[in-house]
């Protein structure tokens, strides 16, 4: 049933295989943990922590910080839909059915992060190939239709950076130089330019090469204060970050403190209830798993090693 694309040689399925999988994807969990963690976490600045921060910067209520919004004048680039659709961004031009169960996380997401006063949502897996990608730039550019709401998607996975393939978009250089403060967000983050797919209010963070230690590049002080000062300059409703897969290597450990919730994207027929638990051990009883996204339902099992 699968066929390997002329274009790039990677591994697609038949379409009507991929309708099938599609259909069984977003078994959204109601958020599991929700009763247990239902405190702000330190990842999203408060406003008490703000105001402190303000008052330390000998700021008050009467006398604001003036902050530029940097959303608007974030470089604006094209995308192209024959490229989006051939990448399996079905959310893009809602052609193919099987983008409604993307609508469906979409409105849990911003229903429990509203909720929560929650931003960051780290999307993760047990094992390598399972969707995390896939499932980070659907939801996204779903997110991305809702009027008024700004969504920023972050190619977190240092190891296999995948985001600016996969959305048709060249990376302007390192992510690593964004996370360390060298290259400003200004610089580094794009916004998705005027199109006629509805994609609406989408900045993306790209990456153009793997890096060796992102572990500990998460990890980092610099980090958080890189995250914290886009989210100042942006106000974003949602930050998504594509990480690695949380058993193959530390770094969602590594950058825990950094986000709110998880996603955990399933690779049916490729994990195994104990990779599962493994996944979900690792991620921390504080840290809500928002969803289990049961994804590529439909595959071999033996095709899927991590
Ligand atoms: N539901 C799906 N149906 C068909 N192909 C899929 C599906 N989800 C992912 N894929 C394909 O599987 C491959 C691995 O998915 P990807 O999102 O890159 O995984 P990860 O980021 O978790 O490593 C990609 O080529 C992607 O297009
Ligand atoms: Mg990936």
């Amino acid at each position: 049933m699968s066929e390997r694309s002329r274009r790039d040689g990677r591994r697609r399925l038949g379409a009507e295989a991929r309708a099938a999988i599609l259909d069984r994807i977003a078994e959204v969990d109601a958020p599991a943990r929700e009763a247990e963690a239902p405190a702000p976490s330190a990842a999203t600045p408060d406003p008490a922590t703000r105001a402190l921060r303000a008052a330390v910067l000998g700021n008050d209520e009467n006398m604001l910080p003036q902050i530029h919004d940097l959303w608007g004048s974030l470089r604006r680039i094209p995308v192209d839909e024959a490229t989006l659709e051939g990448n399996l961004v079905i959310t893009a031009s809602r052609r193919d059915p099987a983008h409604a169960p993307f609508d469906l996380l979409r409105t849990r997401l911003l229903q429990a992060l509203d909720e929560h006063g929650w931003k960051r949502v780290a999307i993760t897996s047990p094992t390598r190939g399972c969707g995390k990608t896939f499932t980070a730039a659907n939801l996204a550019i779903a997110l991305s239709r809702y009027e008024n709401r700004r969504t920023v998607l972050l190619d977190f996975d240092m190891r296999a950076p995948a985001l600016a393939d996969v959305l048709g978009i060249s990376a302007p250089g390192p992510i690593a130089d964004w996370i360390r403060g060298t290259t400003s967000s200004g610089s580094h983050l794009q916004r998705v330019g005027q199109n006629l797919l509805g994609i609406g209010g989408l900045a993306v963070g790209l990456n153009d090469r793997p890096e060796t230690y992102p572990a500990e590049l998460l990890q980092d002080r610099k980090a958080a204060a890189v995250l914290d000062q886009m989210q100042e300059e942006l106000t974003p409703d949602a930050v998504l970050f594509d990480l690695p897969p949380a058993l193959s290597h530390d770094d969602v450990t590594a950058f825990r403190a950094r986000y709110d919730c998880v996603l955990m994207v399933v690779g049916g027929g490729r994990n195994s209830a104990e990779q599962i638990r493994e996944a979900v051990r690792r991620i921390g009883d504080d840290k809500p798993i928002l969803g289990m996204i049961l994804n590529r339902a439909e595959e071999d099992a033996a095709s899927g090693a991590a």
